[in-house]
């Protein structure tokens, strides 16, 4: 991939991709990044040691574990098992104020989690993220927590980080979210943890719950009734866990896509996380037609695992609404290319969270794949793709979102000629190996 520089020096990356004659192969990516904030995340105030495989190489991953540690949590990478962690957790109350200002990177989870975490410790953190991390929404997750008895600060009125948060004496709460979000969801429970009394979040529709998963594996009494989660606390401790990290699904699902959309193609992707929270994907992708199998299920510790196959298909479109957008919010992007590529109609609905992700998705998706030639509405809360077109090779840009360059990407690999793809190194905020795995399978 030929590299320019930006104005302050970074390397900037251009991906070119053009249609293989074949598509082929297997491919394991890399460990779940939800999985893996939350693994290292409750491991460092555990008591005892966890060894943590298959971690996330994703930079969002690394920020949560240099946060962590300039807090003072024991964390360890043998250089010779990169993708290992060993965590010596140093307890509820190990950890101890930072001397500098934490930095989140790209990373919403790492600085929404953090404050589930610091809203209970006696102490002053400030936590800052790049220029994406800080126009993102911070009141989510400032308001249930000051409910609760910490003290957080933000820019606009407590809205955006930089983030001051000061810990405190915490009182239990019953808390409504207005839009379901795993992220505002986890923070609410990790500061549960140390409160007084019983804690419960309830959301609109079920997010992912990898936080529930590991809280009862660390021993902790989490009760779920149908859309509600509810701990009591304080919590004395938690037992350290091993945790073998899933393939992420939110990863696998480019392949999944390229191989459904290229016609002559057959990919097995191995070890993939199939948590229900999280298999929306597989939902539409096999309702749009797509010749997908889910092979050798199995578990890996408290969360299901499997491999997955996928060849050549002829796709429709399909309505994805509902209770349906929590599971698969990740995977839009991707699926709004198989949407140009299927036949019909696809209508994205109630997906406004989309507009504060890492880009405005909506705005974005719309009119990077509109330079590729697909017809693409935008909604005020999501797309109507008309499929069916052929798609065109163009220069287009990932905005600096990860999804968008990875989707577009894909999107490359049904084009007709060459597809440019600028800022095409912010993959590595979740996939580091992601262009290595397309040259891999035929692209690039
Ligand atoms: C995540 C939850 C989702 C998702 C994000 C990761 C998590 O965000 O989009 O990539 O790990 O909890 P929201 O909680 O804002 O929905």
């Amino acid at each position: 991939m030929p590299g320019k520089h930006d104005d302050a020096g970074r390397t900037s990356m251009v991906a070119e991709v053009s249609p293989p004659r074949v598509l082929r192969g297997e491919i394991t990516p890399p460990g779940d990044k939800s999985i893996s904030h939350r693994a290292v995340l409750l491991n460092s105030i555990a008591e005892g040691r966890a060894r943590i495989s298959n971690f996330s190489p994703g930079a969002d991953c690394s920020a949560t574990v240099a946060c962590l540690r300039a807090l003072g949590a024991d964390i360890r990478r043998r250089p010779s098992e990169a993708a290992t962690l060993e965590v010596e957790g140093v307890g509820m109350r190990g950890l101890k104020e930072p001397a500098d200002v934490l930095n989140a990177g790209n990373s919403a989870t790492t600085m929404r989690l953090l404050c589930g975490l610091l809203a209970a410790q006696p102490f002053l953190t400030i936590i800052t993220g790049d220029a994406s991390l800080r126009s993102r929404p911070m009141d989510r997750v400032i308001r249930p927590l000051s409910l609760m008895g910490a003290s957080i600060w933000g820019r606009a009125g407590d809205s955006f980080g930089p983030l001051a948060v000061k810990g405190g004496h915490l009182r239990g709460i019953d808390y409504t979210l207005p839009v379901a979000s795993a992220q505002v969801k986890s923070a609410i429970l990790i500061a549960a943890l140390s409160a007084e009394g019983a804690t419960t979040v309830a959301e609109p529709a079920r997010s992912r719950d990898h936080t529930e998963r590991l809280l009862q594996a660390m021993g902790v009494d989490v009760r779920v009734e149908s859309l509600a989660v509810s701990v009591a606390g304080p919590v004395g401790r938690l037992n350290a866990v091993d945790v073998h990290v899933p393939g992420d699904i939110s990863s696998a699902a480019y392949w999944m896509v390229a191989a459904a959309i290229h016609g002559n193609a057959r990919i097995k992707l191995r070890d993939i996380g199939v948590n229900p929270t999280r298999t929306g994907v597989i939902d539409v992708l096999l309702k749009m037609g797509a010749k997908l199998r889910i092979e050798n299920q199995r578990s890996a510790g408290n969360e299901p695992l499997a491999d997955l196959v996928v060849e050549s298909s002829e796709l429709g479109g399909v309505e994805i609404a509902s209770n349906l957008v929590p599971r698969l919010i990740d995977e839009i992007p991707v699926i709004a290319v198989a949407a140009c590529v299927a036949k019909g109609t696809t209508v994205i609905r109630d997906a406004a969270e989309l507009r504060v992700k890492e880009t405005d998705r909506i705005r974005d998706l719309a009119s990077e794949l509109s330079r590729l030639g697909a017809s693409v509405e935008e909604m005020p809360d999501g797309l109507a793709i008309h499929g069916g077109g052929k798609l065109r090779g163009a220069r287009c840009s990932s905005h600096g979102d990860h999804r968008l360059a990875m989707a577009l990407g894909i999107a490359g690999l049904t084009a007709e000629g060459k597809t440019i793809i600028e800022q095409a190194e912010v993959a590595g905020v979740s996939y580091p190996s992601f262009w290595q795995d397309m040259r891999g399978s035929g692209g690039v």
